[in-house]
């Protein structure tokens, strides 16, 4: 088989070459640069790695597409494991209501927050919100993600969770970028069922999720599990109906208050537990003993304007595997991995290092895909980025720009500037 591609000259080639796992503890800080790196591709999948001289001695016949990577960092495209990338319209006007001090919280409990989003997306055609969201999937792409999550969870009735995930899959089909889907019907509770959050379980376990497992609409199930949303025996009963129906599990853990929700990921068997905020040292314990991936988001208490940061050097000391997310929704618009990598470094304590780690292989596993994507080596999909700086630690140190000037999915350049 004839090679296609061959990226040559970069300054630094960031493999994170590895067990095909998500790495935890001092493993987290190993990137496994080549120096003057290339990579040969064909078909879409990544058959070599090395030095240039030698990629060129192997591989290096005439007429191959060769991309000159001098002076820049060349790695695996960004995973961003956690996005509610659909929904309609925006909140840009909370902004002020959060400069004045009203919490996230204060600002749901007051019918805004995620019930406006519902209300925005119920009343949407799904023209409309496939445009809206396409729009955020090609910014995200041009930032360097490869492949990200999405969830539903501002339709809350059957239809509109159903529209929302349909939407997912034409997006994923139709764009050069691959998205995993989640069901998340469990945000909050739907103004039909107000103060009954009970019957919305139950109506989520019995209406809902069979429909979309039959129909194979979402691959994971993810709950709000917080103080006034879904509690831990309400968020265990949505999560073991969809583990009953074969599906993956998530859980919005320990975001604004210790609400039992890290324990609760590790007791399910949760793939991951997700914001992590303000989790218990039980909590934490737990997850670390069962492997469960803390996807932690940065760029949420920096748009809710809290302090509240997680805190990722202490979770990466405890043995949990960390990975980053955007949370990209209408609260936290952040649709740049890079930002978030800058976020993790300056306000949890993490390393360049370790924020690429949990940018990439840790984020790829946080969706079950770590022998596929995540990293560069050979028999994986050829997802590789191009950045305009000459070490990684300028992915952090640079921010508020976009330092990606290459984006290569399947092999195929689908991005550049
Ligand atoms: O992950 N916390 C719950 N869900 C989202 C926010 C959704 C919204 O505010 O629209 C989150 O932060
Ligand atoms: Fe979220």
């Amino acid at each position: 088989m004839a090679d296609d591609l061959l990226i040559l000259n970069a300054s630094e080639l960031v493999t994170l070459k590895g067990p095909r796992r998500a790495r935890a503890k001092a493993e987290m800080s190993d990137l496994s640069i080549v120096q003057d790196g290339a990579v040969a591709i064909s078909d879409g999948v990544i058959v070599d790695v090395g030095k240039t001289e030698s990629i060129l001695r192997d591989h290096g016949s005439t007429g191959i597409e060769k991309i000159d990577a001098s002076g820049k960092v060349v790695m695996p495209g960004f995973v961003d494991p956690h996005t509610h990338l659909v929904y309609a319209g925006s909140r840009e006007f909370e902004l002020e209501l959060k400069a004045k001090g009203k919490s996230y919280m204060e600002i749901l409990e007051g019918g805004g927050g995620i019930l406006r989003t519902v209300r925005d997306t119920r009343d949407a055609s799904p023209q409309v919100l496939f445009r809206q969201s396409a729009k955020r999937l090609e910014s995200m792409l041009a930032h360097g993600s490869t492949t990200i999550e999405a969830k539903s969870g501002y339709g809350l009735d059957k239809d509109v969770e159903i529209r929302m995930l349909e939407t997912i899959k034409r997006l994923d089909d139709e764009y050069p970028i691959s998205i995993v889907p989640t069901y998340l019907g469990a945000h909050v509770v739907p103004p039909e069922f107000k103060g009954d959050g009970d019957a919305y379980v139950d109506f989520m376990a019995i209406e809902v999720l069979p429909d979309i497992a039959r129909r194979k609409l979402a691959e994971f199930c993810d709950v709000f599990c917080e103080k006034g949303v879904f509690d831990v025996p309400q968020s265990r009963k949505v999560l073991l109906a969809a583990k009953g129906l074969g599906l993956g599990l998530k859980v919005h853990a320990d975001e604004f208050s210790n609400s039992g929700g890290a324990q609760l990921a590790a007791e399910v068997g949760a793939i991951s537990a997700d914001h992590l905020d303000k989790p218990s040292d039980d909590g934490i314990m737990a997850m670390a003993r069962r492997d469960t991936i803390g996807v932690l988001l940065p760029g949420t208490p920096f748009s809710s304007m809290s302090k509240d940061y997680a805190d990722g050097r202490r979770l990466i000391d405890l043995g949990v595997p960390i990975a980053l997310g955007t949370d990209l929704n209408p609260n936290c618009w952040n649709e740049s991995m890079q930002f978030t990598i800058s976020l993790a470094c300056h306000k949890m304590r993490m390393t360049p290092a370790e924020a690429i780690t949990a940018a990439t292989i840790n984020a790829a596993a946080a969706l079950g895909l770590e022998k596929k994507i995540g990293s560069l080596e050979q028999g994986k999909r050829a997802d590789v980025i191009m950045l305009d700086i000459p070490t990684h630690a300028h992915i952090p140190y640079k921010f508020g720009t976009n330092q990606v000037s290459l984006v290569i999915k399947g092999g195929r350049s689908v991005w550049e500037r």
